[in-house]
């Protein structure tokens, strides 16, 4: 992941702040900005969008910690999500989340060595009708079986 510069991504946070009539209420696309652009949400960046945005620090951090969705550890080039609700479980999903974790040799949470894969768990992605499900970065994948997981993971260079 290129990293931008502080500078610019001041510049995009403001502007994205401009669209909203109070500024706490930028605070969360802001944090998805900088996820997005540094692929995490490190102590600096919290940092940075409480004083681009002028709004208390702690008021951030309260965001960044309700938030599942927002990682504080350095997220590998490749996030696999898998679902774990009840739709995806029922269908499977477990059995997925099992072969991934002994292929990779990680733990829901941690990243494989290489800095590779992330993998994570995740509450209803909101396409149930195709349970079981996981996202790959932005991508979704569902009616996941163990072959078809496997081409996808052999998929990723
Ligand atoms: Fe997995 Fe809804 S339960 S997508």
């Amino acid at each position: 992941m290129s990293m931008p510069s502080w500078e610019t991504l001041r510049q995009e946070v403001e502007s994205l702040a401009a669209r909203y009539p109070k500024k706490e209420a930028a605070i969360l696309p802001a944090l998805h900005l900088v996820q997005r652009k540094l692929g995490y949400i490190s102590p600096e960046g919290e940092k940075f969008v409480a004083q681009v945005l002028g709004v208390r620090p702690v008021r951030v951090r309260e965001v960044v910690t309700f938030y599942t969705m927002f990682s504080q550890k350095p997220l590998g080039k490749y996030h696999l999500q898998v679902c774990s609700n009840l739709s995806c479980t029922l269908n499977g999903s477990q059995t997925l989340l099992d072969y991934l974790r002994e292929k990779l040799g990680i733990e829901p949470g941690e990243t494989t060595p290489d800095g590779r894969i992330t993998l994570s768990t995740v509450e209803c992605l909101g396409a149930c009708d195709q349970a079981p499900c996981l996202m790959v970065n932005d991508d979704l994948y569902g009616r996941l079986d163990k072959p078809k997981l496997e081409a996808l993971l052999a998929s990723l260079e």
